[in-house]
């Protein structure tokens, strides 16, 4: 089956209702940093967003979320920790949070019509060396994969930047079957954008389509200390490593242009590492 056109940004209009989409994604985690803080439960994030997101005019594009073989998706926001890679949900994170926890926040955004959709890892209260290595590996991953997001370059150029870093140089692993995609009008847009190099023939279909200017991209690698596998339970919407392992997700939106990638939530880059202290 062809795969959908993809939607490119182009006009002056549009552009702005992407770069205000993806600047509330921002004020949100920059909102909910102050307020991170060993014990606080996913309950609270959750209402925190929620809040947030309430007093920047823009509402959730998670909540309600329709996937074949889910329930809607219930929260504001992803809430992940520890071996909860993504997905996880303000139900299924049960335990306060506690010292040294990887707490993964992803949050989505529809905004004059526009999607803006990125994640940052947070270490609550302090870091553990492990939690460092990975966070440091994740940050550098994501900025690395961006530097690659050329015009006319092809697709795989991204995933070769962020492979190359987090397998060969961290020694971590990359959490295969999950990747990054378009955003425009809705969520999920074309293309697909893997976080590795494909290895047979129909992994990933639009690895040597080029990047072009306009396409607006939500690139995100998870990362895992031991696996590149994830397991879930039934119609739950959590992925947890399959081995238990602890993990990181970074995702931004890039817009693609022709002097080069345009990150509209660079800021998040500015954001510590370790919050509650
Ligand atoms: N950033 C995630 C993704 O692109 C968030 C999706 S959560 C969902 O898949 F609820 F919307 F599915
Ligand atoms: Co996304």
């Amino acid at each position: 089956m062809e795969a959908r056109a993809h939607m490119t940004v182009t006009h002056a209009q549009d552009e702005a209702a992407a770069v205000a989409a993806a600047e509330r994604v921002v004020k949100v985690h920059l909102a909910l940093v102050e307020k991170l803080r060993p014990g606080i439960t996913a309950i609270e994030i959750d209402r925190l967003v929620g809040d947030a997101l309430e007093s920047l005019g823009a509402t959730s594009c998670f909540l309600g979320y329709r996937v074949r073989g889910h329930p809607p998706y219930p929260s504001h926001a992803c809430i992940s920790v520890n071996d909860c890679v993504v997905h996880g949900t303000h139900l299924s994170e049960k335990a306060p949070l506690a010292e040294g926890d990887l707490l993964k926040v992803d949050v989505g955004v529809r905004h004059r019509g526009f999607i803006g959709d990125a994640a940052w890892t947070y270490s609550i209260g302090s870091q553990t060396e492990l939690g460092r290595r990975l966070q440091q590996c994740g940050r550098e991953s994501l900025r690395r994969g961006i530097e690659a997001m050329r015009v006319g370059r092809p697709l795989v150029e991204w995933a070769r930047a962020v492979q190359e870093h987090v397998e060969r140089e961290c020694g971590f692993h990359l959490v295969r079957g999950l990747g990054g995609h378009g955003i425009g009008r809705s969520l999920h847009e074309p293309p697909f954008i893997s976080n590795v190099v494909p290895t047979y023939p129909g992994e990933w279909n639009e690895a040597w389509k080029p990047f072009e200017a306009g396409m607006l991209l939500a690139v995100e690698p998870m990362i895992a200390v031991s696996s590149s596998e994830t397991r879930s339970e039934g119609r739950e919407w959590p992925i947890r490593t399959a081995d238990g392992s602890l993990s990181v997700h970074y995702e931004a939106d890039v817009l693609v242009t022709p002097q080069g990638p345009r990150n509209l939530t660079a800021e998040l880059f500015d954001l510590p590492d370790v919050v509650g202290r």
